[in-house]
């Protein structure tokens, strides 16, 4: 079969190559899923791979099959799998679990291993291919009538993980109502993050550096947010306006940003990182008064990454939910397909042009 690799370590080594037809019996006890793949989403953590600037091959190989936001239709399941049959449209989660006690209750996405394994990005072949195969546990259903929104699925497991986490973290307050939020980026996790937060009422500002009228700024304001460009507007003189955000979700992909969204939380706010930052930027910051202000405000600060199967079933549970709040907004993010692993080059220039805001492989028609 065809596949999308690169050589980790090695700058720009994007390739085909022909691996193995996977075969459903690696999988044992009767779990596999044979999935033939229909479309896979690229993201900056791909950029990221093949600047090499960021994941590693599986033992053993020399490359590493690209590709952790999938979407295909099942072809074969073992005796044992019973959520999903032949026909149905699924995704599949990127982590797989180490031997931390987090990985042993499904919860591999926050191991507290320092090797994590995820596919198509470290240690794992990724699904830039013409098929996998995995162990049910890691498959979930994508109903027939969000097929339009295929590889939205696993960058909304992303945005809802780091919703779910603030909140669960928040407990400590006893009572929390997040009035107010700011999120910053307006990439795909930005908006989906705006979508979750849309969803459940809160003021959403999404804040982003271009300037409106553009795409990002109409989708996050079809969802009931408001858009604001940090070239008219800077972080500070939007809370000085607004008020505080009571949360922040920060995903530019910028560490700058990720420290300067420090100096704006409200009193009780929670901050989350979600930023992949392969490289080595370094920047000042007033860190005594940051440190005040947080003693003395009680605010948390935590990272969020990955995503585990539970993530998966809100997040698209979330997506259906958006289709009837805001309906046909979310297929207005699946900017840039391109036809066939053939044109794999093209996948990585249209990566690099900030204005394409989601780049994906049509791989099969289904
Ligand atoms: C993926 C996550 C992954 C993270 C870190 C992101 O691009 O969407 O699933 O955990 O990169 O490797
Ligand atoms: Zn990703």
């Amino acid at each position: 079969m065809k596949a999308v690799a690169v050589y980790p370590g090695k700058a720009h080594s994007i390739h085909l190559e022909d691996i193995p037809y996977p075969d459903i019996n690696s999988i044992p006890d009767g779990r596999g899923v044979l999935v033939k793949v229909l479309k896979v989403g690229v993201d900056a953590t791909d950029a990221e791979i093949n600047e090499a600037l960021y994941g590693n091959a599986p033992e053993g190989s020399d490359f590493l099959v690209l590709g952790h936001e999938c979407f295909g239709v099942v072809e074969q399941v073992g005796a044992a799998v019973r959520h999903v049959k032949p026909g149905d449209y699924v995704t599949c989660t990127v982590r797989r679990p180490g031997d931390s006690i987090f990985d042993r209750i499904g919860r591999s996405d926050i191991t507290t291993e320092e090797t994590y394994y995820e596919r198509g990005i470290n240690l794992l072949h990724g699904y830039l291919t013409e098929y996998f195969v995995d162990d049910m546990e890691y498959i979930i259903k994508v109903p027939e009538s969000l097929k339009h929104l295929h590889v939205l699925c696993e960058p909304a497991s992303v945005a809802y993980k780091a919703v779910d986490e603030a909140i669960h973290a928040q407990r400590r307050l006893q009572v929390w109502e997040p009035r107010t939020a700011f999120v910053l980026g307006s990439g795909q996790i930005g908006l989906l993050t705006t979508m979750i937060l849309r969803l459940r009422g809160i003021r959403t500002f999404t804040i982003a550096r271009s300037e409106a009228p553009n795409l990002k700024a109409e989708i996050a304001e079809a969802m009931g947010a408001t858009y604001v460009s940090t070239r008219k507007k800077s972080l500070a003189e939007l809370a000085a306006q607004v008020g505080k955000p009571d949360l922040i979700i920060e995903s530019t992909g910028h560490s700058g940003v990720a420290f300067e969204a420090m100096e704006v939380l409200n009193l009780n706010g929670a901050l989350v990182w979600t930023s992949i930052t392969g490289g080595d930027r370094r920047i000042e910051i007033p860190s005594d008064k940051i440190n005040l202000q947080w003693v003395l405000g009680n605010k948390l600060m935590l990272g969020s990454v990955n995503s585990n199967f539970r993530h998966f079933e809100k997040a698209i549970a979330d997506l259906g939910f958006a289709e009837s709040m805001f309906p046909g907004v979310l297929q207005r993010i699946l900017t840039h397909p391109v036809d066939g692993l053939d044109n794999y080059r093209k996948v990585m220039e249209l990566l690099e042009d900030s204005s394409a805001l989601k780049v994906y492989v049509n791989v099969a028609e289904g």
